[in-house]
């Protein structure tokens, strides 16, 4: 081989490996890498933890940038849908733990805690649950789901969502096929059960809209209820999938003490602020309540204009002062989401709308939201 021939290879192989790392940073697709300066979890790391829902796309790694930027910014994150009992129980007595082992996994990789949801809910349930009739079975789903799955994680996740929403907005029980067949004690027993599997787990009640005084007043009667069976609550998840610029800050800050009071810790579980009109007058995560698509339900499919985007963050820098007033008594504020594109929010209540509620956008730049946030720590 003569020199001139060994000068190209070395200059060809080069080039080749350059590009490939170019290529990993940017993400092929995604655009230009996110500002890699400032952290979340950084910031908030002496007050509370930082999370994220994640799916599996993003826990199989698909994307390098992706990786980079959950580690960098959360310390957490709850699977977005992936332990919840439709998934983990296909048939009837018959697990599917694969995608919540990833799950494991990817927290370890990274040093995550995972805040596992759920165990009990009446949406997203195996399809076998459907039309079922019989006290007896329910039962046997609800013992054996429990058990079997709490006990598999214990030790590997930080915490489960035990139950989640179960009360109706007015504080009283939801109808659910857990409350039909089981009664009003199905929740204390779930903790019961939970406890008894998963003894170095956290266990947290978790709903939407729960700042509301009449719902509020049903999750304290509830944690009261739990605690005087004797059986361990260790937190409530206030979901926190509000509207920018109509965010419920004193009945927030009302849940936070009361909930403390309680001795329980106070998590922010799904937060998102929607920036889009309401089809509706109330505000409601409930998965049921859809709504048909108009246009001018969904204005901002070019971009969302710089008097919006300041609300948003106006919205968040607010909420997130209040989140530091109280962090002795906040254990987690977790974002519905990584990135505006991921979020349920584009199709929930309308399908096929554009929405912009976290805090990075869809090229997974942090928008001004996200320096207003970080602001807050400071
Ligand atoms: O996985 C199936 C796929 O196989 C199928 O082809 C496709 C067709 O629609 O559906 C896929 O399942 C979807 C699933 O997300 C996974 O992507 C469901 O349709 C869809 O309904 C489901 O939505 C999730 C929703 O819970 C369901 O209840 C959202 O991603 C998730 O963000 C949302 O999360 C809930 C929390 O668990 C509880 N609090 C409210 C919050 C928002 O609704």
């Amino acid at each position: 081989m003569n020199n001139r021939y060994k000068i190209a290879i070395v200059i060809v192989t080069f080039l080749v490996s350059f590009s490939c790392r170019l290529q990993a940073q940017t993400g092929n697709s995604r655009g230009p890498a996110y500002d890699p300066v400032q952290s979340l979890k950084e910031a908030f790391r002496d007050d509370f933890l930082i999370g994220t829902a994640l799916n599996m796309s993003q826990v199989e790694e698909r994307d390098p940038v992706v990786s980079a930027l959950i580690s960098k910014q959360f310390s957490t994150f709850t699977p977005e849908n992936n332990m919840k009992g439709a998934l983990i129980q296909p048939g009837w007595d018959r697990y599917n733990f694969e995608q919540a082992d990833e799950m494991v996994r990817f927290a370890a990789k990274y040093n995550m805690k995972i805040n596992a949801h759920c165990l009990i809910w009446h949406s997203q349930l195996p399809s076998f649950m459907a039309g079922m009739q019989d006290a007896d079975s329910v039962r046997h789903y609800f013992t054996d789901h429990i058990t079997t799955v709490a006990s598999r994680y214990d030790g590997k996740v930080y915490s489960w969502d035990v139950v989640n929403e179960a009360l109706n907005e007015d504080g009283t029980m939801r109808k659910s096929i857990f409350e039909r067949y089981l009664g009003d004690d199905y929740i204390v027993e779930a903790f019961r059960l939970a406890q008894k599997a998963a003894p170095h787990t956290q266990l947290y009640y978790n709903d939407y809209n729960i700042e509301h005084e009449k719902k509020r007043e049903g999750v304290v009667a509830l944690v009261k209820k739990i605690q005087a069976a004797g059986v361990r609550i260790d937190g409530v998840g206030i979901q926190g999938h509000w509207t920018a610029g109509h965010v419920p800050f004193q009945d927030i800050e009302k849940s936070i003490l009361e909930f403390s009071a309680l001795g329980v810790k106070v998590m922010f579980t799904e937060l998102d602020l929607s920036v889009l009109p309401s089809p509706r007058n109330h505000n409601t995560a409930d998965v049921g309540d859809k709504a048909d698509y108009a246009e001018t339900l969904n204005p901002y499919v070019k971009g969302l204009p710089d008097s919006v985007q300041n609300v948003l963050a106006d919205s968040y820098a607010q909420l997130f002062r209040l989140f530091m007033k109280y962090r002795d008594k906040i254990g987690r504020v977790t974002f519905w989401g990584v990135d505006d594109g991921q979020s349920w929010l584009n199709g929930f209540p309308v399908r096929g709308r554009t929405n912009y509620p976290l805090l990075f956008d869809r090229q997974l730049k942090p928008k001004p939201a996200f320096y207003k946030v970080i602001e807050t720590a400071m």
